[in-house]
């Protein structure tokens, strides 16, 4: 049980255009502090649109799950560092020396910001990994890349719910846990693979939840977000 923690909402704002994005997050204000931006909006809105989220008032997770040689990657975070951004990945997978460059980068450029290692994509399950010729089971492979990127400096992991228990504990308990794949149990699952519900993600420890089409879709996203929020608190 998560008993010493609290576990926070962060919405995906996974839209298809930024006036729909606008529109929930001003509607939302109320309940919700955290907003993630991934891939989908960053391409479209780039910059403008990560300090725009953050007039608005809210913690920006910026997803951009970098993966590129040491190099590239610190300086990827280096050409950040005029966003007071809260939160951002980088996958595991690029290795122990791209994590430290990262976190050396982090450092140097945006001290406050929290750097999270992806360790495997929540819409892999079992046979997809084996597919890549990755022989370990989805929580070895999930508990090794946790602990390579936070040796090497990251602040915490981004895995499924489902390894909330083991990831608890094999790492320090000041390294953040994320989870996206949160899906309540009326929703639908889509593509994610390794899911679990709000409530059992907070019970099982997540300092962050992710959630994302479930709020976006629903025909009453404050109710939603009401009742994720009740569900963790
Ligand atoms: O809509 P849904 O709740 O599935 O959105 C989940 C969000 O979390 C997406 O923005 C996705 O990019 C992100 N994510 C994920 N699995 C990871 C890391 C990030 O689903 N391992």
């Amino acid at each position: 049980m998560n008993q010493s923690k609290e576990t926070e909402l962060i919405l995906a704002l996974d839209c298809e255009d930024k006036s729909k994005a606008i529109e929930i997050i001003s509607s939302l204000k109320q309940d919700l502090k955290w907003v993630k931006i991934g891939l989908q909006m960053f391409t479209a809105y780039g910059k403008d649109f990560v300090k725009e989220i953050k007039s608005n008032g809210y913690n920006v997770f910026l997803d951009l799950k970098l993966h590129d040689i040491p190099n590239t990657v610190a300086k990827a975070i280096d050409s950040l560092s005029d966003l007071s951004i809260d939160l951002l990945t980088i996958h595991a997978s690029g290795g122990a020396e791209m994590c430290e460059y990262a976190a050396r980068a982090r450092n140097e450029t945006n001290p406050n910001l929290r750097l999270l290692a992806v360790t495997v994509l929540t819409s892999i399950n079992q046979a997809q990994l084996n597919q890549l010729n990755i022989k370990e089971s989805i929580q070895k492979q999930v508990v090794d890349l946790a602990k390579l990127s936070t040796q090497s400096g990251v602040d915490g992991v981004v895995s499924s719910p489902l390894e909330l228990g083991i990831l608890r504990s094999s790492l320090d308990s000041s390294k953040l846990i994320v989870t996206p794949g949160i899906r309540p149990l009326d929703s639908e699952q889509n593509e994610q693979k390794r899911v679990m519900t709000p409530e059992e993600a907070s019970e099982k420890g997540a300092d962050f939840i992710v959630v994302g089409r479930p709020i976006l879709n629903s025909p009453e996203p404050t109710k939603t977000v009401k009742q994720i929020l009740q569900s963790i608190s």
